[in-house]
């Protein structure tokens, strides 16, 4: 069975929300997605995510919702990570830390899709290692999902880049979130895995990955602290669909979209 998979990047504040608003539906109608994976880390005002805007990026379309270091901003979502099976933590932070390992969604079509998120340790703060962690995920997962997928939320290219070889033949698409700018490398790794270093922002475009520039431009001047409001214009949703073959696991076609405002 071939799957149509829409990954999508961090949304940013409102503007990301309305976009996804907007143009979400035209594009799993367009075409025929089959599972929707929204990054959501910056969702509320920029920063986390809240139970009401969850529920609402769900209702836009998503099936899935990852997050990345900023998964606890707003302590509101905690009793959603704790309850909702759509949702997840990163995978690697410390084990007392609340929410799932995995989020799980069933297809239409029937198939189980997972979705792992990791963060990255190279100019990141601590976490636990995301090649250990998902390595003993994975001896769970295969039992579970006909298809595994995994955000690797991190700064430095190379990681998300020796994470997608790692995982190459395990799993079959690993992207890149938190950097919010789209890479142009998505490939189909030596052993069948779709990649892409980063999808992307869903959001404000016309910004300093998210934010007003004028204050970012002046806090980076002078070393001094400004706020980082959610900037405005040229909104755009950027992520990539991938098409999957849930029999062989291995991605067949991967490809970048960028959908601005009508
Ligand atoms: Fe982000
Ligand atoms: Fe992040």
């Amino acid at each position: 069975m071939k799957l149509n998979i829409l990954c999508i990047g961090d949304v940013v504040g409102k503007a990301g929300r309305d976009i996804l608003d907007q143009q979400l539906r035209k594009i799993i109608d367009a075409h025929s997605i089959d599972c929707v994976i929204v990054n959501a880390e910056n969702a509320a005002a920029g920063s986390g995510i809240t139970k009401k805007i969850y529920q609402k990026i769900i209702a836009t379309g998503a099936n899935i919702v990852t997050l990345g270091d900023h998964v606890y901003r707003k302590r509101d979502i905690i009793s959603t990570l704790e309850t909702a099976d759509n949702i997840v933590k990163p995978a690697n932070l410390s084990i007392s830390a609340s929410g799932r390992d995995y989020a799980i969604y069933t297809t239409a079509k029937g198939a189980v899709v997972a979705v792992v998120s990791l963060l990255g340790r190279v100019f990141m703060k601590p976490s636990d290692c995301p090649f250990a962690k998902i390595d003993s995920l994975l001896l769970k997962l295969k039992n579970e999902a006909d298809i595994i997928i995994i955000d690797i939320h991190a700064e430095a290219t190379s990681e998300k880049i020796a994470i997608g070889h790692h995982l190459d033949g395990k799993v079959s698409l690993v992207f890149g979130t938190h950097t919010h700018v789209q890479t142009a490398d998505e490939r189909i790794l030596p052993k069948g895995t779709g990649f892409i270093t980063d999808l992307g922002m869903t959001g404000p475009h016309n910004s300093v990955i998210g934010r007003n520039i004028e204050n970012v431009v002046k806090s980076m001047r002078t070393q001094m602290p400004f706020p980082f409001e959610v900037a405005t214009g040229d909104n755009k949703i950027s992520g990539i669909i991938a098409t999957i073959d849930s029999t062989t696991k291995k991605c067949d076609t991967i490809n970048r979209i960028q959908v601005s405002d009508d």
